[in-house]
């Protein structure tokens, strides 16, 4: 049998800390690209000389070279710049857009039957990038936001009640920016909804914590945005697909009329297995939470528009 392989692109923060995670958990041959010469080659050789202690069998490479990603299953898009405090994840669009069209079809000239999944920012525009630049299918390419900006409220609830953060559980949807919405009435604490154990006031901060949450890590960091939680996330996702565990997962998937909208990605409860985005769950919103999903997309439609892909 084959081992599964896995191309990486962009060797920074977010790339080589997925790289990290899945080889932990053997999830296939790795191989990093990047444009930095020697960067890929250096991190790939360092990680794979972890194996032997760490005890994991995989094969590692770095690479300038699109030609060595060759036979992808699955690749991951991280290329580009990153937020530096006072910028906006639509900041980055002008020069993100470029590298994710760019990675998108070398990725499909050389992994025709590849998934993509795409980290790059602002990430839901850079999914519609990474769409058209490859040619692929729908289903085939979708994007990591969902389960960080999940993980952050699981987070910061599991502190608040005092319980383990494995007990929390939580969705949160729209477009991966400052307009996302965490549904509270979706989200329990060992099977109890969270509203019966904390108050309204207190809930509501700690979702305004999440919808700043990146913006967080990039004040505390000054040079760069988050990687950790976001490399755990993208490898979660990359465990749902090589796997094919059907995992229900928040991911920005292309929607053709859910939640009212068309042509567009944005953040939605996806089953996620073997042939990429198998399933959009469409739940029963309020008023309120589809008005707020609304303004979340056109947030991102706004950014979307102004590009010309
Ligand atoms: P980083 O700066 O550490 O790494 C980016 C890497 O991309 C660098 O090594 C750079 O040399 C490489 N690169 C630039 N142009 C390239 C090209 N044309 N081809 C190949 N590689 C190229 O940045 P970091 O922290 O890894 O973040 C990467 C991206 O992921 C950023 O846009 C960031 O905003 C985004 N991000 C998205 C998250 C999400 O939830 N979707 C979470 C965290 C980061
Ligand atoms: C985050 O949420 C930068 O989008 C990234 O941390």
């Amino acid at each position: 049998m084959s081992r599964n392989r896995i191309s990486i692109v962009g060797a920074g923060n977010v790339g080589a800390t997925c790289a990290h995670w899945a080889a932990a958990k053997e999830l296939g041959d790795i191989v990093l690209v990047d444009v930095v010469e020697g960067v890929p080659q250096g991190k790939a050789l360092d990680l794979m000389e972890a194996g032997p202690v760490e005890g994991f069998d995989c094969m590692l490479s770095g690479t300038n070279d699109y030609e060595d990603t060759v036979g992808s299953d699955v690749a991951v898009i991280t290329a580009g710049i990153a937020r530096k405090p006072g910028m906006s994840r639509d900041d980055l669009v002008s020069i993100n857009v470029k590298i994710v069209q760019q990675a998108a079809a070398e990725i499909a000239r050389y992994s025709p039957d590849a998934i993509i999944i795409v980290v790059t920012n602002p990430l839901d525009v850079m999914c519609s990038a990474a769409l058209k630049a490859s040619g692929f299918p729908s289903d085939r390419v979708f994007g990591m936001s969902g389960i960080l900006d999940s993980a952050r409220l699981r987070t910061f609830l599991a502190l608040e009640l005092g319980i383990s953060f494995e007990d929390v559980t939580t969705l949160v949807l729209g477009g991966h920016g400052d307009h996302m919405v965490p549904l509270v009435r979706y989200t329990y604490a060992g099977g109890i909804p969270v509203e019966k154990l904390l108050p309204r006031d207190r809930l509501d901060a700690l979702v305004q914590r999440t919808r700043l949450g990146g913006a967080e890590i990039v004040e505390y960091l000054k040079t760069g945005s988050a990687y950790y939680a976001p490399g755990a996330a993208v490898v979660q996702m990359l465990e749902a697909v090589l796997k094919d565990k059907r995992r229900l997962l928040p991911c920005a998937a292309y929607l053709r009329g859910q939640y009212g909208h068309r042509d567009v990605y944005a953040g939605v409860p996806t089953v996620i297995g073997a042939e990429g985005v198998e399933r959009i769950i469409e739940l029963d919103l309020t008023k309120e939470e589809q008005a707020a999903f609304d303004r979340s997309v056109a947030s991102v439609r706004a950014v979307l528009d102004k590009l010309d892909l």
